[in-house]
């Protein structure tokens, strides 16, 4: 489990430090990669869209948990949950398109002032899938 701080420059470190672990309990080089694409989005999300600008503090966690056959990343943050789209969108929108097309399956949890969750699970291996 990671705690740190929501900054774009604490992205990459948690990128490799979640494909190191996911090697060490078995992933395939294809897993490795499914996982650091989504763990990028995912971090992304949160520096780009979940605390305003001026927040004091910017609490990102993040896990990795081993199940049966397969890898559970969760991405946590404390801030302002999902809003209503704004019209002036800041991104291309294909991070969840992303998460989706790569995992087995992905959980998005969010309330209006209590944070968003992003839990989703791959397989270990190809051969598993
Ligand atoms: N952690 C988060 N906190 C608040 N809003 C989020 C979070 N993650 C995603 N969102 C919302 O979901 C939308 C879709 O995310 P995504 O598919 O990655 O597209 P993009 O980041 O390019 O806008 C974001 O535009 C944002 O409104
Ligand atoms: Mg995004």
């Amino acid at each position: 489990l990671l705690k740190l701080a929501a900054q774009p420059k604490n992205i990459a470190g948690v990128r490799e430090a979640v494909a190191a672990r996911a090697r060490q309990l078995g992933a395939d080089e294809g897993t490795v990669d499914d996982l650091k694409t989504a763990v990028s989005e995912a971090c992304n999300n949160v520096v780009l869209h979940a605390y305003p600008d001026d927040a004091p503090e910017r609490p990102l966690e993040v896990s990795l948990r081993q199940e049966k056959n397969g890898l559970q990343l969760a991405v946590r943050d404390q801030g302002q949950g999902i809003q209503p789209r704004s019209g002036r969108a800041k991104g291309l929108r294909m991070g969840l398109l992303l998460v989706g097309a790569i995992s087995t399956c992905f959980v998005l949890r969010s309330g209006h002032g209590r944070g968003t969750e992003l839990t989703l699970w791959v397989p270990l291996r190809g051969d598993l899938a």
